[in-house]
């Protein structure tokens, strides 16, 4: 026994290896299970009791100078690892990761919504699945009112008299705020909202909306008129004109649809603006008083306005992006093109 374990001795002493894997098999062969020195752990069992002491101390040196070494080995291949590896100089800058970049509808949506703060206004947001009263109702739609047809409704329950549906538009929000808020109220409303339209290069059943409101004693056209103004050419640049077009919404009254020059061509004609020279951004008008009054809030005391865009329309306009479905499909090769676009 005790050759046995001198000849283990001087084998450990000279062991080499470098692989993690050839380590791992010499401690297995070693000190494992069926490993060498645990098998002469149990012959020590049997031996004579006067030589316990002896090959005890012998053996116990052994399995520390096995285990010292396989530590030592270990440590080299890790260490040979660390100068082969990325991780050579620490001091070195990480790899760096792709940054991703902002969608064009959300780029369209800040600076909106940094724009109307500007003026005042607040964000208000509400529920994407709504009741027909708030989408409907409370904005002066009566139930089976054929204005119910311009906007068509993906409804979540029927057979209710105030059924779930995915709102059309976020007029809905407004009216929350006429409910919820003390006047004067100034807000805007951005949100997604959802009709049901086939899906082509001018159509889609998603897409986004900011509306605005704001009711206040003696609100009048020409208030409406000067916010749109002002917003316009915050938006498309300061020689930006507008033009407002008589219009029909069942909230409003007068209703108005409103065009801005073409920043294309500057009002001369192309092809974007389809040779008139004026590009329409959104609906608006004067709140109907059946609407304030729905909502609780004495007309004859207050007026107000509202208004509302689509966002993925402006976007277009802004960027000439000739189809709404870019919008949605999440090619990087479209949205790595508004990169550079962010100007805020
Ligand atoms: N809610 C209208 C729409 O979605 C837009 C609008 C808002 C028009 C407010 C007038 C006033 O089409």
């Amino acid at each position: 026994m005790k050759e046995e374990i001198e000849q283990l001795l001087s084998r450990v002493n000279d062991l080499k290896c470098s692989s993690a894997k050839e380590i791992e098999e010499a401690r297995v062969a070693l000190l494992g299970k069926k490993g060498e020195i645990t098998r002469l752990f149990d012959e020590f069992r049997t031996c004579a009791p006067e030589m316990k002491r002896e090959f005890g101390r012998k053996l116990n040196e052994l399995k520390q100078a096995a285990i010292a070494k396989i530590d030592e080995l270990r440590q080299g291949a890790s260490s040979e690892n660390v100068q082969e590896g990325p991780l050579e100089d620490l001091s070195m800058p990480g790899n760096p990761l792709p940054l991703g970049s902002r969608h064009p509808v959300s780029i369209v949506r800040q600076q909106i919504v940094d724009i109307f703060r500007k003026f005042g206004y607040d964000v208000a947001e509400g529920p994407e699945i709504e009741d027909d009263y708030h989408v409907f109702e409370a904005l002066n739609f009566p139930p089976n009112h054929p204005a119910r047809d311009m906007q068509d409704t993906f409804f979540v329950s029927v057979g209710h008299p105030n059924p779930l549906l995915l709102r059309t538009h976020t007029s809905s929000v407004q009216v929350r705020s006429m409910e919820s808020m003390k006047l004067p109220i100034r807000v805007i409303c951005p949100g997604r909202v959802f009709r049901n339209e086939a899906i082509s290069a001018r159509a889609h059943c998603i897409f986004h909306q900011v509306e605005g409101l704001y009711i206040d004693e003696d609100v009048t056209f020409a208030d409406l008129k000067q916010a749109i103004l002002l917003f316009a050419r915050e938006m498309f640049g300061p020689d930006t004109a507008i033009r407002m077009r008589p219009s029909y919404f069942p909230f409003t009254e007068p209703s108005s649809e409103v065009d801005v020059s073409c920043n294309i061509c500057h009002g001369k004609g192309c092809n974007i603006c389809k040779g008139t020279g004026w590009l329409e951004i959104l609906g608006c008008g004067m709140v109907d008083p059946n609407v304030l009054e729905a909502s609780g809030i004495d007309s004859k005391k207050y007026s107000g306005f509202a208004f509302g865009m689509g966002l993925e329309r402006i976007a277009m306009l802004k960027w000439q992006v000739n189809d709404l479905r870019h919008y949605f499909e999440n090619d990087l090769r479209f949205l790595s093109e508004f990169d550079t676009a962010v100007e805020v």
